[in-house]
């Protein structure tokens, strides 16, 4: 029930946030690496973006040659549409981690999040965050479920 409630305040949005805790730590920046520098979003609402990969994350996000193993984190800055260089404040983040394979097809087998810029979690597995990244996240583009393109 609980789960519902928490799962229609997500959808319904408006500034509600989610009592799940972010899905990365609050010193990312000592231990993640940035894979995709500043880049505009087409998909992400044109906002301008930075993608890291956390140590787990980092070979098989760069280097595609692995699967990504469990407990990856692809994390997403996203700023304002016209912070070109993505110096500004954060609007949110993106985030995903992976789970075991086979534990949640429907998802692909990742935990999807929304966080605002002060850390609290606006969604988790909202359904368009995996529609769209099952179709852009496959080869030649994008690999096992992440879309960047490199
Ligand atoms: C309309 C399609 C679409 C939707 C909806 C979408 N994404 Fe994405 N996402 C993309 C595309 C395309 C990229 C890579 C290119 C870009 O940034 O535009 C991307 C990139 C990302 C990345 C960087 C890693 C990578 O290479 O994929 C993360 C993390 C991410 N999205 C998470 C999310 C989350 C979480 C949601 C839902 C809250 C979401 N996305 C919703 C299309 C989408």
């Amino acid at each position: 029930m609980i789960r519902t409630v928490l799962t229609f305040l997500a959808i319904a949005g408006c500034g509600d946030t989610v009592s799940t805790p972010a899905a990365f730590p609050a010193d990312y920046k000592a231990s993640y690496v940035q894979v995709r520098p500043c880049r505009s979003s087409s998909d992400h609402d044109l906002h301008h973006v930075r993608v890291l990969a956390d140590p787990l994350g980092l070979d098989p996000y760069s280097m595609r040659n692995a699967p990504f193993p469990v407990g990856s984190v692809i994390l997403k800055e996203e700023y304002d549409i016209g912070d070109s260089n993505c110096t500004g404040a954060l609007t949110d983040y993106t985030v995903m981690v992976k789970l075991a394979a086979g534990s949640s097809p429907a998802t692909l087998d990742w935990h999807w999040q929304r966080v605002d810029s002060g850390r609290n979690v606006v969604s988790d597995d909202e359904p368009h965050c995996y529609t769209c990244h099952k179709m852009c996240g496959v080869p030649p583009d994008g690999y096992q479920g992440t879309c960047e393109v490199p």
